[in-house]
Parts: structure tokens; C-alpha cells; sequence
């Protein structure tokens, strides 16, 4: 009689709970889509804004950084490589100069047609070009031989995702390389603030450690590692990552303190009257096994 009732009581109880359960599981994942829905809207509607001026700024194409990338990375020609939110095809273009096939996907419409104008200003023809989300790639398991990514992870809400789904496209012994900026850790909150103002997309950059700790959970084997620093003048970039207009002057006075301060660890300086800056770049790469 006892255990009955006590079977009796507990079942309903039980079932409530599942039912709390279920709904607050659904929330949080209709939560998640919708921020990720949102913040993809973000994404698409800055990088439209900035898909011209980011392709003709000369500092993206900076031969040090192309160099230490290929330097790591070793491309060879029987490649297949993946250029994971490759924007304007600037890298893209650099290996396909080097390796079997290129395919590069993004998520903005603009930044795909300023791809396909590189790749025809340069009469390349090993590469296509794919308008889709990153964190779900439409290529199949184990397809290409390298897969890269450049100043994309301080964008992404789910950069762990975005790697799983990298590591997923890449075959056993192929290459997956990350390329991004990575404040120190003592600096990492305030580099974070100035540049959320600067460019409404960005999410958060990672530290080098936290970017490498990315890889090692993802089981990435072989991990080497360069770093760079790329110089950056203050109004050009301003003038090419459309800020809020109320917001610039604020950002002039954080870039102004760091030339005396180095609190964002971005070496601010004058260069003939004008603040110039540095970004703290890594580049990481690891073997799937
Ligand atoms: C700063 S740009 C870098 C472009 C390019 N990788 C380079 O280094 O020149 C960042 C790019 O990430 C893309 N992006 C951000 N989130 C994305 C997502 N979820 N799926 C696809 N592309 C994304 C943007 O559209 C933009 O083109």
C-alpha cells in the first residue's frame, strides 16, 4: 500500500519535472538560435558596410603576415584547402597561388562579390566561393586537406563550435589553422571594450592561451604557434569599421590614454601627429589525427 502510494506520488511529480525540464531546454536553445539568428543579422550588416574599404586597406594584405603564414602552414600543391568567413578572398587568392583548389565561404553577400572581383583581377580559377553560416559547414567529413580562418573567431558567439565544424570538413593528417588576434590576458577586457565600440560585431577576442586551449580540446595534435604585430593608423580604421558617430570621440580618448597607460596592449603611438596602433596577432596551427 505504501509503495503504491508513494509510486502513485512520485509519477506526477516525476512527469512536472520532465515537462520543467523539456520547456527550459527549449527556451535556452530557442534563446541560442535567436542570438545567433541576431548576431548573424549584425554580422552581415556591418561587413556589408565594410566589405570595400576592408579589401582595399593595404594592412590586410600585409606580406610579413602572408609570409609567417605560409611559412607555418606549408602548403602543397595537391592541397584542398577550406578558407572558413575568408570575406574578401585575400587569403584565399594567396594559397590558391600555391596549392590544388581553394573554397572559401562567408556569410555576407558583399564580401563574396569582392571575392569573386579579387579572384578575377587575378585571373585565378582554382577557387569557388560559398555564401553560408560557418558554424554549420555544407561540405562533407574528412573533405579537405587544410582548413584556415583569419580574423573570423573574435566575430563568432560559438568559436568552439565553429572549430568542431572545421576539424569535422578536414581529413586525418590535415592541417587546421587559426589566425586572430590575442590581447594578454591582463589587457583582454579592456581591448574587448574598445573594440566592441569600434565595430558592433566584434564578440571577444580570445588570448593566445585560451585559443590554444581551443585546439588542444579539440584533440588538435602537432600545435605550432607565430605571432605578429600589425600596424594599424587609428582614423583608418575608424573610418572603415563605421562606429556609432556618438561613440568616436570616446574611442579617440581610450586609443589616446593607452599611448601613456598600454592598457588595451595595443602599443598606441603618434606617428607625425596621428595615433597608430598595433594588433596583437597569433597564428596556431594543429593536426587533426
Ligand atoms: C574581419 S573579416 C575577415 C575576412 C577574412 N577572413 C580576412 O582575413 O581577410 C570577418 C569575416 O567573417 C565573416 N563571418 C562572421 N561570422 C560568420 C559566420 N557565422 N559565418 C560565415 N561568415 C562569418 C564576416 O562576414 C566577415 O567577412
Amino acid at each position: 500500500m505504501r509503495s503504491n502510494c508513494s509510486r502513485f506520488d512520485f509519477r506526477p511529480i516525476h512527469i512536472t519535472n520532465f515537462y520543467i525540464w523539456m520547456h527550459s531546454f527549449l527556451d535556452v536553445d530557442s534563446n541560442t538560435r535567436e542570438n545567433s539568428v541576431s548576431h548573424n543579422d549584425a554580422i552581415i550588416s556591418q561587413f556589408t558596410k565594410q566589405a570595400l574599404p576592408f579589401s582595399q586597406m593595404s594592412q590586410h594584405s600585409n606580406h610579413y603576415g602572408l609570409e609567417l603564414m605560409f611559412e607555418l602552414s606549408n602548403p602543397q600543391v595537391d592541397d584542398k584547402v577550406l578558407d572558413v568567413a575568408c570575406g574578401p578572398g585575400i587569403i584565399a587568392c594567396e594559397f590558391a597561388k600555391k596549392v590544388y583548389h581553394v573554397t572559401g565561404i562567408d556569410i555576407t553577400p558583399a564580401m563574396i562579390e569582392e571575392a569573386k572581383n579579387l579572384q578575377r583581377e587575378r585571373k585565378i580559377d582554382n577557387i569557388d566561393w560559398k555564401l553560408g553560416d560557418v558554424t554549420k559547414l555544407p561540405f562533407e567529413d574528412d573533405y579537405f586537406s587544410m582548413v584556415v580562418t583569419r580574423y573570423s573567431f573574435h566575430h563568432l558567439i560559438e568559436p568552439r563550435q565553429v572549430l568542431e565544424e572545421m576539424e569535422r570538413v578536414c581529413k586525418p593528417n590535415g592541417k587546421i589553422l587559426i589566425i586572430d588576434v590575442t590581447p594578454d590576458k591582463d589587457k583582454v577586457e579592456a581591448y574587448n571594450h574598445v573594440e566592441k565600440l569600434r565595430d558592433s560585431s566584434h564578440t571577444g577576442a580570445l588570448t593566445f592561451d585560451e585559443l590554444k586551449g581551443l585546439m588542444d580540446e579539440a584533440r588538435l595534435t602537432s600545435l605550432k604557434s607565430k605571432h605578429h604585430e600589425l600596424e594599424m593608423r587609428l582614423e583608418s580604421i575608424l573610418k572603415s569599421s563605421f562606429p556609432n558617430p556618438e561613440d568616436i570621440p570616446r574611442i579617440r580618448q581610450l586609443f589616446q590614454k593607452d599611448i601613456s597607460m598600454d592598457n588595451l596592449g595595443m602599443k598606441s603611438h603618434m606617428e607625425n601627429g596621428e595615433i597608430f596602433f598595433y594588433f596583437p596577432i597569433s597564428m596556431i596551427l594543429g593536426t587533426k589525427s
